[in-house]
């Protein structure tokens, strides 16, 4: 962690970090009531910024376990006096499963997470059953759940997983992988594996009618 991240982290705390002990009032942190966006696993904080600049009209929250990236987003937060980003410091399980109201989200974004390609190491992936149910969970009907990698045998565990989730649909018309929808930009470990030669799967889904639940 650089000295930069590690004040900004203790610095602006406050302003934009959230400390989960207990289901969370996004109305009262936001201090208002718009359309709100989770990303998991955000890294140095580059989409969250992106979107937020792009969309002052909606919130956008993020759940990270790395302080340096927390430290970062927060730096640059600051530094463009944004208003819509909060950030929660812990395990995305624990935050899905226990700190988020259901039902609150337009949308969810997993930007490649951690592959571990090691298959002794597959039970530590994030995207699995209860985990992708705790996620539909708190999207709203039609809510978008995107989920993005470089490594096609997770691109294919996360594919059958969320087919096989009731909560939701596939977007992609015939079924798969989605094309890259227009204007998603690219991460830093997107670029670190197009650099390496690796294909991208998009894979996006929404949340059915809550009639169409079984
Ligand atoms: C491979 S990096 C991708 C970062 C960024 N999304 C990007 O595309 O550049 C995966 C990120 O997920 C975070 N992460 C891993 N497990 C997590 C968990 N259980 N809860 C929250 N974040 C997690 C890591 O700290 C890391 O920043």
């Amino acid at each position: 962690m650089t000295q930069a991240q590690r004040s900004a982290l203790d610095r602006h705390w406050t302003r934009y970090g959230i400390e989960a002990t207990d289901i969370v009032d996004l109305d009262r942190i936001f201090g208002r009531r718009a359309p709100r966006y989770l990303e998991i696993g955000f890294g140095m904080g580059d989409m969250l910024i992106h979107m937020a600049l792009a969309h002052a009209e909606w919130d956008y929250l993020g759940i990270e376990v790395h302080d340096p990236g927390i430290g970062r987003l927060f730096g640059q937060l600051a530094n463009l006096d944004l208003h819509n980003v909060r950030a929660v410091r812990g395990d995305a399980n624990d935050v899905l499963a226990r700190l988020l109201p259901d039902e609150s989200l337009e949308g969810i974004f997993m930007f490649f997470p951690d592959p571990w390609p090691k298959k002794r190491h597959h039970k530590r992936r994030l995207v699995q059953p209860q985990f992708v149910s705790s996620a539909s969970a708190k999207l709203r009907t039609n809510g978008l759940c995107h989920i993005v990698t470089d490594v096609e045998d997770y691109a294919k565990h996360m594919l059958n997983i969320l087919e096989q989730e009731n909560m939701l649909q596939n977007l992609a018309p015939t079924g798969g992988f989605s094309r890259r929808p227009p204007g998603r930009p690219t991460t830093k470990f997107e670029r670190r594996g197009l650099d390496r030669g690796h294909s991208v799967w998009d894979l996006m889904f929404v949340r059915r009618e809550s009639h169409l639940i079984k």
